[in-house]
């Protein structure tokens, strides 16, 4: 049976990943600090080891014989990032720099890295290629680009890939955590209390991505011989404003408001994917539309709404 490492395996966009390899027959190890992530979000057949990447001490109990990593865990709120930028740093890069020591030691074949559109920062309104210049305007941003730079250097030794996944939505997402998040943050609110409070103007703009369409890319690009060390964005093509997703969230949860309060540190105005890598590389070229993805979201948060701690009025 062939064995793979997942890390971040509690959390949103991991566990479903590692429901997708389970199904496709793969003995899944998955590794996760819980801090963020929740227990219950890992499927039962992973087996688990709880530890902090940042860790020696983690990678000395991670186990040897996986053919691939795919590595999620990390800090997920460019928020959050300001708060302690060098504990953004530990969890995120530090982390990243421990698994791609751990890949070569064990002589892994490929490692998928779960970077970010943060890396672009500011940029014009036109799809955003990879070859754009990045320059990141979060602490959590540039943490990801340094990852990606790790990675390049260690490309001959262990072979990468980098996911700079763009705003992923859908259920198992997190509607207690208010700081990261946009469609999870606004939903929570509406759902909470019909009030949304928007941190910025509604004018910006987004590439909103359904999580199957995510688990999809992930499985390509572990197995792709064509996906080897490429960067690629993960993305639908598609731009949406925040004032438009607001929308379709009141449409769906009728009676919701909402308001403009304030602005994020870092936040970037408006970005959107070019994809033409991502069909190139990994052969995707349809997307689940936010129309059909967000309703489903929606259903899914409403169903398990006894059980989720949906979150308070304020984002912060
Ligand atoms: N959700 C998105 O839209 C999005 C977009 C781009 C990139 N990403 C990246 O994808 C990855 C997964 O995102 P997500 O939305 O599932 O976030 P998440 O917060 O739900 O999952 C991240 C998981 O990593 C764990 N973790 C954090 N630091 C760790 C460490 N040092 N050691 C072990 N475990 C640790 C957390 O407990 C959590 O379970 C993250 O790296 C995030 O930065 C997410």
């Amino acid at each position: 049976m062939k064995r793979i490492l997942i890390t971040g395996v509690a959390g949103f966009i991991g566990s479903h990943i590692a429901k997708r390899f389970l199904a496709e027959g793969y003995q899944v190890i998955g590794v996760d600090d819980l801090s963020g992530g929740k227990l219950e979000n890992v499927p039962a057949a992973v087996e688990f080891i709880k530890g902090d990447l940042s860790l020696a001490e983690t990678m000395e109990r991670l186990p040897a014989g996986c053919e691939k990593i795919l590595h999620l865990a990390g800090q997920s709120s460019g928020e959050i990032s300001f708060d302690d930028p060098i504990a953004d740093l530990q969890k995120n890069t530090i982390s990243t720099l421990n698994l791609i020591r751990f890949g070569i030691k064990n002589k892994i074949e490929r490692i998928v890295y779960a970077s970010s559109m943060s890396v672009y920062g500011s940029v014009p309104d036109e799809p955003i290629s990879e070859r754009n210049d990045p320059r990141p305007l979060s602490c959590y941003g540039v943490g990801k680009l340094a990852s990606e730079g790790y990675l390049r250097v260690y490309k001959d030794q262990l072979p990468f890939v980098a996911m700079r996944m763009f705003n992923v939505y859908g259920p198992g997402q997190d509607l207690s955590n208010l700081r990261q998040g946009m469609a999870s943050i606004y939903l929570a609110q509406a759902l909470n209390n019909k009030r949304i409070e928007v941190k910025g103007s509604t004018k910006r703009f987004r590439d909103f991505i359904y999580i199957d369409d995510v688990v999809e890319a992930w499985w390509r690009a572990a197995s792709y011989p064509s996906a080897r060390n490429q960067v690629l964005n993960i993305g639908t093509g598609l731009k949406t404003t925040v004032g438009e997703l607001l929308e379709k969230i009141c449409i769906n949860v009728p009676g919701s408001e909402f308001f403009v309060q304030g602005s994020t540190p870092g936040d970037q105005t408006g970005i959107f994917a070019d994809v033409g890598l991502l069909e190139k590389i990994l052969d995707i070229n349809k997307c689940t539309k936010l129309d059909t993805g967000l309703p489903l979201f929606v259903t899914w948060a409403r169903e398990n709404m006894k059980s989720l701690k949906i979150g308070g009025s304020t984002e912060s």
